[in-house]
């Protein structure tokens, strides 16, 4: 990103404070990051639309996607965001045609095996949300090396959705709740809301703050159903491939001037 751009959208974004005490990663200019998200969900989509309206195949459109990906990680990074959530394969895409399932299987070798050092080296912290188990061993294997090498890393905390589906993560960590009460651990009266957020993937991390879907559909198909509970939701209609940095800090700037008042006046 060029530093006139940060150094002007950190001026913009330390006007104004929801969270007391968060404190800059960026030095001398003890800049105040409180109006952007702590974390940021983002649906990729249109891809598919993407590579059609450029008369390529849709294995294209999905690698233009990944590429596009590599930067908005980089910047949200370097924005000092918190948690940055992805959502790159749904349980619902097994149903896509095999050769387009079988180019997003592809994609998450090539984008780990191009990635990997660089976001380890930034401190970067990867987790996969969803089940690994339905995955090829090649994949499975990829992705669980990734968040061991990565695991003890403290900076963003980058979460990726693969075979993921929000009912889903509900349902296992209602059955590890179940569980627990049926051990003797816990009675059913004791579950709180904090304690059902645990069992999520997310455990740990700032509830979503900030929820982009992009081209223009206007769904939450299934992604971080619990932690979206009070996400501000923007559905910019450019195609995820043609997303920008620049798009992306609009819809930051965008966020920051919302208000949010989570139920209350
Ligand atoms: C939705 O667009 C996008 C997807 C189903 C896949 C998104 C995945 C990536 C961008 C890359 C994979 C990520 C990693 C981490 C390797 P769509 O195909 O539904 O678009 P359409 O609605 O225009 O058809």
């Amino acid at each position: 990103m060029n530093l006139s751009r940060l150094v002007k959208l950190l001026q913009k974004h330390s006007k104004d404070t929801t969270v007391p005490g968060k404190k800059s990663t960026m030095g001398k200019s003890r800049a105040d990051f409180s109006r952007l998200p702590q974390h940021v969900a983002i649906i990729m989509d249109g891809n598919g639309r993407w590579a059609k309206k450029h008369k390529l195949a849709i294995s294209l459109g999905h690698r233009q996607g990944t590429e596009n990906l590599r930067e908005i990680i980089r910047h949200t990074d370097d924005l000092g965001i918190k948690s940055l959530s992805l959502y790159a394969f749904s349980t619902e895409n097994w149903s896509r045609p095999q050769e387009e399932v079988d180019a997003l299987m592809q994609l998450i070798l090539d984008f780990f095996a191009s990635e990997i050092d660089e976001l380890d080296a930034k401190n970067v912290k990867i987790l996969i949300m969803g089940d690994k188990s339905r995955l090829p061993e090649k994949q499975r294997l990829t992705l669980i090396e990734a968040e061991t090498r990565t695991g003890g890393n403290t900076g963003l905390h980058l979460n990726i959705a693969i075979n993921y589906g929000g009912r889903d993560e509900l349902t296992r960590a209602a059955r590890e709740l179940a569980d627990a009460c049926v051990q003797g651990q816990i009675r059913p009266d004791q579950i709180t809301e904090k304690m059902l957020s645990e069992h999520l993937y997310t455990r740990n991390q700032p509830d979503v703050d900030l929820l982009i879907r992009t081209s223009g559909e206007m769904r939450l198909s299934n992604f971080l159903l619990y932690q979206c509970a009070y996400a501000e939701f923007l559905f910019p209609k450019t195609l995820w491939p043609d997303f920008s940095v620049k798009l992306y800090d609009e819809a930051l700037e965008t966020f920051g001037g919302r208000q949010r008042r989570f139920g209350g006046r």
